[in-house]
């Protein structure tokens, strides 16, 4: 895959903006790659400084959460990754990260974005950014994509639960633009959680939990070995979600996708 210059990311203009950030900095941009995890991941094996922005214009092996692919359009998308090495537990890190994105689409682009539980960001009830986080318990990787320039309307399946910025009419929102406007919220949220512990962990949650979608209404969650549905009444203080189900037993529901 060739990756034309057109649709190459300006890294020099990200640079200036993120150079003093604790997240997305230094930068190592590769046009293509198999998976920005996956290269984020070796890269931190050989000793990259935590805080690296691993990013790259085309992902040939996307790799999205239970095992999905995660498909992005070439020179037109958002796939990146950072090397961090939190002192808190990963869930609060996949909660930074969807707030981060869902506050800068707000704050540069007017966008009324929400949080589906357990981490995907929504724009009109359609999916727009995934994230997907891999611990191995000392180093993480946060792995980001959102849909930027390309299109879902001719997809009469993809169409129904995907959008990009284009989609919903942002389109003249730049790549460089946006990432640094997550970078930034990133950033301010991961120095608070890494320095206040608990205090910052409650402050993030509540921000979480109101912009969440999910609760109030009912839902069903889908695991490899069935599903579940249930009045989604609470989230718990590890983002696991509360169901309340029809016999009136309550039921906490770890992991899964709401479809
Ligand atoms: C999901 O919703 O299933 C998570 C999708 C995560 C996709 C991003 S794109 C950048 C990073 N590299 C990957 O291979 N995956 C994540």
């Amino acid at each position: 895959m060739n990756v034309s210059d057109a649709g190459r990311l300006d890294i020099d203009a990200i640079e200036r903006d993120v150079a003093a950030l604790t997240v997305g900095s230094p930068i190592h941009y590769v046009p293509v790659t198999g998976s920005t995890n996956a290269l984020a991941r070796e890269l931190a094996l050989a000793g990259a400084t935590p805080g690296t922005l691993v990013i790259t214009d085309y992902q040939s092996a996307g790799r999205g959460r239970q095992g999905r692919i995660w498909d992005a359009k070439p020179g037109q998308d958002l796939t990146f990754s950072l090397i961090l090495r939190p002192l808190f537990s990963p869930h609060l890190l996949t909660m930074a990260c969807a707030v981060a994105v869902a506050d800068a689409l707000a704050g540069s682009a007017g966008i009324a974005a929400r949080i589906k539980w357990p981490n995907d960001v929504l724009v009109d009830g359609k999916k727009l950014c995934g994230i997907l986080i891999e611990t191995d318990g000392v180093t993480t990787i946060a792995g980001i994509g959102i849909n930027v320039g390309g299109t879902f309307t001719g997809d009469p399946e993809l169409g129904q639960r995907a959008a990009s910025l284009a989609d919903v009419g942002a389109g003249a929102l730049s790549r460089e633009r946006l990432l640094v406007e997550v970078l930034r919220r990133l950033a301010a949220i991961y120095d608070d959680l890494q320095s206040s512990g608990a205090a910052a962990a409650t402050r993030l949650m509540r921000q979480w939990t109101a912009e969440l979608e999910t609760l109030g209404r009912v839902v069903t969650v889908h695991q490899h070995d069935g599903e579940i549905t249930g009045y989604a009444e609470a989230v718990e203080s590890d983002g696991a979600l509360v169901l309340r189900l029809d016999d009136g037993t309550r039921a906490v529901v770890r992991w899964g996708d709401v479809l």
